[in-house]
C-alpha cells in the first residue's frame, strides 16, 4: 500500500474531490494547512510598500491506496488540482505498513 499525501491549492478541494470518486477512490483525509515552496510564500504589492506573506493556505489530503492503484491516483490529483501557475502544490508518496478497518478489524488492502 501506499500513503499519498497531496498539498494543493484549497479552490481545488471540490474538483479533486470528485475526480477520485468517479474514478473510484473516495476515502481521504482532509486538512488545512500553510505551506510554502520554492518562491517562499507571496509578495503582495501594497499602496504602503510591498507586503510578504512567508505561509499560504492550502489543503492536505491524505489518501491510501493499494500499490496498483497509486499511478491512477496521482494522474487524477495532478490533473484535477492543476492551474498551471506557481503554487499548484505537491504529491508526496510514501510506503504504508498497515490499515485496519476498525469495525471488522479488517487488515491491509481489505481494509482501504
Ligand atoms: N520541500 C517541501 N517540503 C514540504 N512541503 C513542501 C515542500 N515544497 C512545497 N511544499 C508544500 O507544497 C505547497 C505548495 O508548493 P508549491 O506548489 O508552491 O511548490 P513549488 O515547488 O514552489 O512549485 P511551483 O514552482 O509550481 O510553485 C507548499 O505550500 C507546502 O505546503
Ligand atoms: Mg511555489
Amino acid at each position: 500500500m501506499k500513503k499519498i499525501e497531496a498539498i494543493i491549492r484549497p479552490e481545488r478541494l471540490d474538483a479533486v474531490r470528485e475526480a477520485l470518486d468517479e474514478k473510484g477512490f473516495p476515502g481521504m483525509t482532509v486538512t488545512e494547512v500553510k505551506g510554502r515552496g520554492r518562491q517562499k510564500g507571496i509578495t503582495l504589492q501594497w499602496r504602503a510598500g510591498d507586503y510578504r506573506v512567508d505561509f499560504l493556505p492550502k489543503i492536505k489530503l491524505e489518501i491510501i491506496v493499494d500499490d496498483k492503484d497509486a499511478e491512477t491516483v496521482i494522474d487524477t490529483l495532478c490533473e484535477a488540482a492543476k492551474t498551471g501557475r506557481i503554487g499548484d502544490g505537491k504529491i508526496f508518496v510514501s510506503p504504508l505498513e498497515d490499515v485496519i478497518r476498525v469495525r471488522t478489524k479488517e487488515r491491509g488492502k481489505d481494509a482501504v
